[in-house]
């Protein structure tokens, strides 16, 4: 399989973002579902239109801007993407990868990506947070990994260690933030499928078993990407609602219910992405 995106490519789109600003920034930031409005925290901003850098595709999932914004947080230089790349979206795998390349040879050493989930622990609550510490690629173990493919060797290696891929010393700092803020989080595995079809109950069920904490359609292809070119990582996902198990509920999860729950979780997710990029990067 030919790479689509070369290290050309990437520069072309550097090019693009080098006429606006520049700012060099430590850090990358995902924005989930309905998480947009972080980016409006960040100072001396400049918005990039995706449509305007060249081979970045669309965002077209709802509640997603589609816009590359550089500025500070806490005088942190930043680049944010206001809105994702989904695999549901027919975007494929190295699509996905190509905007977290970009903030990587932008300069970014740090990934922090956050995302919308359905809770499959039966502890969690909706609004609840969940530290990320490791996952379950059921969409990459059916064959859709963003490295798949001609090795990209100007970023990474050819197989990708992904043991230690949710960076410990982050989640202590992470966890810590929290905790300074009253911000009530779990430690859990996120498991990602590929939607954009929600889970049956079965499928939940399975998800369960196989010791999936928080289920969603995003992050992972974003965080292979990351630690295939070196980045360090921390991820951040927002319970909008909770996984259906049993078979006779009468509950029917819906995307009115994710982004229902969304925005007043935003809050906290806002408020913790904050605190950990001025902890780490002060
Ligand atoms: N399943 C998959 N993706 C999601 C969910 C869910 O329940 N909630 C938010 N994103």
């Amino acid at each position: 399989m030919a790479l689509r995106y070369s290290n050309e490519h990437i520069d072309q789109a550097i090019s693009k973002v080098r006429e606006s600003t520049q700012v060099i920034p430590r850090v990358g930031i995902i924005l989930g579902s309905g998480m947009s409005d972080l980016a409006d925290q960040v100072d001396d901003r400049v918005s990039i239109p995706y449509s305007e850098i060249p081979h970045l595709q669309s965002a077209g999932a709802p509640g997603h801007a589609g816009s590359l914004v550089l500025g500070t947080i806490a005088g942190v230089p930043c680049v944010l993407m206001q809105g994702r790349l989904h695999l549901y979206e027919g975007h494929s795998p190295e699509a996905v990868a190509f905007p977290v390349r970009l903030m990587r040879k932008l300069g970014a050493k740090l990934l922090v990506a956050t995302n919308a989930a359905g809770g499959v622990n039966r502890q969690y609550s909706v609004g609840d947070l969940v530290l990320v510490e490791d996952h379950i690629n059921i969409a990459g173990m059916s064959g859709l990994d963003p490295t798949r493919g001609t090795v990209a060797t100007h970023f990474g290696p050819r197989f990708t260690p992904l043991n230690r891929a949710y960076d410990p010393a982050l989640l202590d700092i992470l966890e810590k933030s929290a905790t300074e803020l009253k911000i009530k989080t779990h430690r859990g595995v996120y498991g990602f499928t590929c939607g954009p079809s929600f889970e049956t109950p079965a499928e939940v069920r399975f998800l369960h078993t196989i010791g999936v904490d928080a289920v969603g359609m995003s992050t992972v292809p974003e965080v292979i990407t990351a630690r295939h070119s070196g980045m360090t990582v921390a991820v951040i996902s927002a319970i909008t609602n909770l996984a259906v198990h049993e078979l006779d509920s009468s509950h029917i999860t819906t995307e009115d219910e994710v982004f229902e729950n969304a925005p007043a979780i935003l809050k906290n997710v806002t408020r913790l992405v904050l605190s950990f990029v001025a902890a780490v990067g002060g």
